[in-house]
Parts: structure tokens; sequence; C-alpha cells
């Protein structure tokens, strides 16, 4: 394979900036056969960066769309198509909201536009639409709202002011650029919330709807869901759900006008506690694979799974292996003699603890090196250690992150695992827990096994794919 590759670390099928920095994605909507993801680009000062995909798997970059200015910089937003016209731009313009971040230190929310659908964007004469002089008010998402035809919008009051508490403030606009202050919606906690999306999404298998604000709230330096109701003036919350149990997921953006209705969403794999000093081989950060969502009433509460999106079978090039039946004991692991190792795999395995203590999968193994996933059985754990995942995170630096996860029914417990040159995903029974994280093992490193501890455990079903976006390989 090729050893002399610049960027060992470099995702394959994950996006990444193929230079310099990026962290939250921004402005996420489809147009006319295009995803468009703008991006936080810049580790100095921020701006927006453009890249786009026909396929969320493999994208184009196209530089800069909303720069930084001589005293402000261009913080995180999200966009809509203006389909309607209703702000002057055009049909069918691509109306951007940002945050301007002003040196003087105030924060405003701003917008850019696009007619040729996102190749050329240009500033607002008279922004900003909604003024401030207040710091720590960002990170405006615009969505339509379909019973009053009209905008609503989500803003991060990240800090309260004397006017206003921390949260999340809803503004309505008829027209893109005129803001009313509707409500904010505050919960128990600090309220020091990033990034909020707020959209409607229907319950499974039901004709009910709810509404969820995934939200970034910068203490836990991930991401959670809030879900309830919006009568478009106020969001009452009824559930709350932490939405990753790894370190490495922070500021998710739903994609607008998305071909299905099924939450399609991204995440900047990233955290602002060791961020800036990770590892820089030319370039900085990377998103998670494009995730669905489902909505699910489990015994009275509500609980939302993510997926991959099912572009991510496009990628898979050759099965490495299927198993069936299998048993996994401290001296036998099923994985040995098959073709499962690599760098960019999709592993999904199906397993049954039975006497196991534990039970798990180690991938990226070399000499003295491996990520391991593993179930405690007993504690009803799921847990992803990356202390010998490379020298960044040894010494119990953020090297391991756990989560409680029962067994299904049937006993089992599922793991689908998404391994990438410098980051492992996982999906634990079908999504209803998901951990991401980031690593950065040695390129020899490539190795792959199954193992029990304390006992032996059923291997149901395992299937291993290698992952490459390359067509036609
Ligand atoms: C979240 C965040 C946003 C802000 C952006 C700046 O990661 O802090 O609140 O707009 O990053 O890059």
């Amino acid at each position: 394979e090729d050893v002399e590759d610049p960027h060992p670390w470099r995702p394959e099928y994950h996006f990444s900036p193929s230079e310099g920095w990026m962290n939250d994605p921004n402005g996420l909507v489809y147009h006319e056969g295009i995803f468009h993801l703008f991006y936080q680009a810049g580790a100095d000062r921020r701006r927006w960066d453009h890249a786009t995909s026909t396929d969320l798997i493999n994208w184009t970059e196209h530089g800069t769309k909303v720069p930084d200015t001589e005293s402000m910089q261009a913080f995180s937003g999200g966009a809509v198509i203006d389909t309607e016209n209703t702000a002057g731009f055009g049909e069918d313009a691509l109306v951007a909201m940002y945050t301007g971040h002003h040196d003087e230190g105030f924060e405003d929310q701003r917008i850019a536009y696009s007619t040729d659908n996102g190749e050329t964007v240009h500033n607002y004469a008279k922004n900003p639409v909604i003024e401030s002089d207040e710091d720590n008010f960002r990170d405006p998402k615009p969505f339509w709202y379909e019973p009053d035809e009209s905008w609503r919008m989500v803003v991060g009051r990240v800090e309260g002011t004397e006017d206003r508490p921390a949260g999340i403030e809803i503004y309505s606009s008829e027209n893109l650029l005129d803001w009313t202050y509707e409500s904010t919606y505050v919960d128990e906690g600090d309220n020091g919330w990033e990034c909020p999306s707020l959209f409607e999404h229907p319950v499974e298998g039901t004709d009910e709807t709810k509404w969820i604000i995934p939200i970034s709230p910068i203490e836990l330096r991930s991401v959670e869901y809030h879900i309830g109701d919006f009568d478009g003036t106020e969001f009452i919350v009824e559930e709350i759900i932490r939405a990753d149990y790894g370190y490495d997921f922070y500021a998710t953006q739903r994609w607008g006008n998305a071909p299905d209705d099924d939450g399609l969403n991204i995440t900047w794999m990233g955290n602002w506690e060791y961020a800036m000093d990770a590892p820089d081989p030319g370039w900085q950060g990377a998103m998670t694979i494009p995730r669905t969502i489902t909505l699910r009433k489990e015994n009275g509460s509500l609980e939302v799974l993510q997926h991959p999106a099912k572009e991510i079978t496009k990628t898979r090039q050759e099965t490495l292996a299927k198993l069936c039946s299998e048993r996994i004991t401290p001296g036998r692991d099923p994985l040995e003699g098959t073709n499962v190792e690599g760098r960019t795999l999709e592993i999904d395995a199906t397993i049954d603890p039975q006497s196991a203590e534990k039970v798990g999968l180690r991938v990226r193994e070399g000499e003295d090196q491996q990520s391991v996933v593993t179930y405690d059985a007993g504690e009803e754990e799921l847990r992803f250690n990356r202390s010998n995942s490379g020298e960044f995170f040894e010494d119990g630096f953020y090297d391991e992150t756990t989560t409680s996860l029962e067994r299904r029914d049937d006993g089992t417990i599922k793991l689908h695992v998404l391994v990438d040159r410098s980051s492992v995903e996982i999906f634990a029974n079908d999504g209803q827990k998901t951990m991401t994280n980031l690593i950065y093992p040695d390129w020899e490193s490539t190795e792959v096994s199954l193992f029990s501890e304390n006992g032996s455990a059923q291997l149901e079903h395992l299937v291993a794919y290698d992952l490459c976006t390359t067509d036609n390989v």
C-alpha cells in the first residue's frame, strides 16, 4: 500500500480540509443536488471556507466564502434556501447567517448570500441584521417554519446579560432581514450553549412529531439533544439526551432542505480542551461521518438513534470477512487468519457476552499500539480506550470514555464501528449510544482482533469491509 502517504492521519472517507485548521460545520444546506458544507477555518482568525459534495463522502473544496475583516471574524451559523425570495436577493438564493465576532468585544448576527448556489457569496450591505453590543451571543441557525410560512432562527445567548438570560434565543422574521425576538429557552443548568439548531422530526411508528434542539454545552464539551415541543414562539423541553459519549464530538449541525427527512447532520470531531495542540501535519480538524437519526418512544421516554448516512455503503470495497456463530475465548480470536485489517474499516458485530466478564474489539493494533472497544458485561458499560493509540493521548490524558449500554432483549450487543486513519466512531445497539474519538496511531498499526476476558462469548455475526473514497478501486 501507499506507505509514502504524506498525511498518515488524514481521514480517507471523513471530510477534513487539505490545509489548515477546521472546527464547526456551518451553513449546511442542500440545493439542486449539492450538499453544502461551510466550516470554521483559520486557527487564529475564523472565517467560512466551503466544500461541496453530491454523495456526502467525496468533497470538493472551494476556498474561503465568508472572510474575516480587519476587526471582525466570521463565526458559526446556518444557511437556508430562500425559495420565495423573501429577502429580495433573488429566487432560490442561498442565505447564510453568521456571527460577527468583533475584536472590540461584541458579537452580532449577519448575512451573506449567494445567487449561484454557493459559487460566489456576497456580504449583505446592511449588516448586521441583529445588532448587539454584547459578547457571547452567537451561532444563528435560521429555518423555514411552515405553520406560519415565515422564518425562525435560534441563536445562542452563551452568557446572560442584564436583559436576557443565557439560553437559546428564538427569533422570527418574514424576510430574513428584520428579526423579532420571541423567547429564550433555558434549562436548570448553566445554559452556556453554543451552536443550536431547531427542527421538527417524526416519532417513529406514530403520527406524532417532536422538535429537537441539538446544542453544544461549553462545559460538557459534547452535544445534547433537547427534545420537546415548539409552537412557533416557545420551545418546551420534554427530554434531554446526550448525543455522544466520546471526547471528539462538538457543534453538530443539521442539513437544511436535505432530500430525506432523516435529520441528516454532521459534527466537528474535536474538543476545545486540546484541539489546538493536536498533531498538525499541515491540516487540523475533521468531521464525523454524516449521520441520520431516528426518534422513537421506548417505555414512555424518547430516544434518539444515530446512524451513519446510507451513502457510507458506497465506500465499501472488499468484504474482508463474514463470520457467523464463533466462540471468542481468552485463547481464541475468530478474526485470526481472516483478512480483517487496515486503517479504513467498517465492522459490524453482534455479540452475546455469555460468561465473559468483558468482550471487545481492538483496532489499529501494532507494536505496543491498540485502540480498544470494550463491553463490560458485568457493569453493562461500553468503553473506548485510546491510551495506546499514539503519543498524544498517553498518560491518562483524555484516554478513556465510558457509557452505560444495556444488552438487547436477546442478550446480545451490537457494535458498528467505523475506523478511519485518525478516528474511531462506535454506533452501539443500532445507534442507541455512540462514541466518537480521535486517535493518532502509527501507519503500521493495522491489525484487528476480538477478545474476551474471564469467560467466553459468542460472536453471533460479524461483517467487515474495507472502506475507501476512491471510485473503482
Ligand atoms: C463552537 C464555537 C462557536 C463559535 C465558533 C468559533 O465550537 O465556539 O460558538 O461560533 O466556535 O470558531
